[in-house]
């Protein structure tokens, strides 16, 4: 695989010109091994983001960054897998009540996570607030797992499409994280070298996701579930509102408690709404049409596989949660309805309370985050605890407070208040 150099790649893609798929296989790999210099692949990223890629050359992408590591093979379990992947929002713990419930519907989800950059929370950080509880397990450790009790949530090994770890983390630092097909190539080369039969994409919408408005996050989805299904899994995605946060939570450990709550057969209506819808997609892509997800939750059956997740990397789920040293209230500034409450907003306090980090290497508090205590749609009463800010470091109220500004509405009077559906569309 030879015969071609950076520039001559790189200058097809600024004209506009389709790559082959030999220029694909061949800069993928060169990036991989260090041939082709960072500098060179910012360029050719660039032009991508300007000038798009079509279908055969997402496919042919998102293949050679599977080939750059290893693909994992579920292939030996017993039962059908299926697996979930949000494209990030605020508040959004869905993947902890959601895979122990799927495996107590009899589907395995082998849910390979990350930790959270910027203003989303990442699913490993949340689940390291539980004292105790390991995210890194050997390939063998995952499927015994999975086989004993059917969900894994750990973190992907650096075997896994070494491609765009390399990628990504350039992207991250040239303004070109936003093109379409390098971030679809991306999320989809990790999901299909991790190996599950089925995938269910949330791809969220709205000022706290990656796409704020429904036209592109459509093109992402519609991207996505192609690549699946290219690839013979059997994919599709959910487009869900994120203009207003999930649940009463944003945070780690209480976002834990939060899904807890949802095990447990309560918790927050939109978070239940959002688990079962999910959980009824990843059933039916791994083929389990009559068992229903609603009843298994009521049931306490997801509770108990929960509970052997956790215990079996290590955690006790039985220990009480860390617990902010300090804690802060705003307080509804006037008598009505609260209209709206800002994903975004809430993003950027709980992460500016410490329960996100700035860079990858920085530590994230468990106890840091966000309590909102009415949704839109709920009537409040002037002077009433609207938010409670949780941090171990006072010193950063301020500037969360300042990103809290502007972020809520309550209209007095009786304001007529119209709920936004939670799943936009689903195209698969
Ligand atoms: N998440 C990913 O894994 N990759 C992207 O490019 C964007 C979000």
């Amino acid at each position: 695989m030879s015969g071609h150099d950076a520039i001559e790649v790189i200058s097809a893609k600024r004209d506009a010109i389709a790559l082959t798929d030999s220029q694909i296989d061949w800069v993928v790999d060169a990036y991989t091994r260090g041939v082709v210099a960072d500098e060179q692949m910012s360029a050719l990223a660039m032009a991508i983001l300007l000038n798009g890629m079509d279908r055969r050359e997402i496919s042919r992408w998102t293949a050679a960054m599977i080939a750059s590591g290893e693909r994992m093979d579920f292939s030996t379990l017993s039962r059908p897998t299926a697996d979930k992947h949000s494209t990030g929002g605020v508040g959004d713990k869905i993947t902890l009540p959601l895979a122990p419930l799927v495996a107590a519907c009899g589907v395995a989800v082998p849910q390979l996570s990350g930790r959270g950059l910027g203003h989303t929370g990442g699913t490993l950080d949340k689940l390291e607030a539980i004292p105790g509880w390991r995210a890194t397990l050997s390939n063998e450790e995952m499927l015994a797992q999975l086989e004993s009790i059917g969900a894994v949530i750990c973190a992907a090994g650096d075997g896994l499409a070494p491609a765009d770890k390399k990628l990504y983390a350039l992207r991250d630092v040239t303004g070109t994280v936003e093109a379409i097909p390098l971030i679809a190539s991306s999320i989809m080369s990790k999901k299909i070298a991790e190996g599950t039969g089925a995938l269910v994409l949330d791809v969220k919408v709205g000022s706290g996701a990656f796409m704020k408005d429904l036209e592109r996050a459509r093109e992402l989805a519609e991207t996505m579930v192609a690549l699946g299904k290219d690839a013979g899994v059997h994919t599709v995605a959910l487009l869900t509102d994120m203009a207003t946060p999930l649940g009463y939570t944003a945070g780690n450990a209480i976002e834990v408690a939060e899904s807890v709550e949802v095990l447990a057969g309560g918790g927050p209506a939109d978070v239940v709404e959002l688990t079962v819808a999910l959980a009824r997609e990843m059933l039916a892509g791994a083929g389990v049409t009559d068992v229903d997800p609603a009843e298994v939750l009521a049931s306490g059956r997801a509770m108990d596989v929960w509970r052997e997740m956790i215990r079996a990397q290590d955690g006790d789920p039985d220990a009480p949660l860390p617990v902010a040293k300090e804690s802060h209230v705003v307080t509804a500034p006037a008598t009505g309805v609260l209209t709206r409450l800002d994903a975004m907003s809430v993003g950027l306090a709980a992460w500016r309370l410490g329960a996100g980090r700035a860079r990858k290497e920085d530590p994230v508090q468990a106890g840091a985050g966000v309590v909102w205590h009415a949704r839109p749609g709920d009537e409040v009463t002037e002077g009433q605890p609207l938010l409670t800010l949780l941090t171990d470091e006072p010193e950063r109220f301020d500037r969360a407070l300042a990103s809290l500004e502007g972020g809520y509405d309550v209209a007095a009077g009786g304001a007529a208040y119209e709920p936004a559906p939670l799943v936009i569309d689903r195209i698969g």
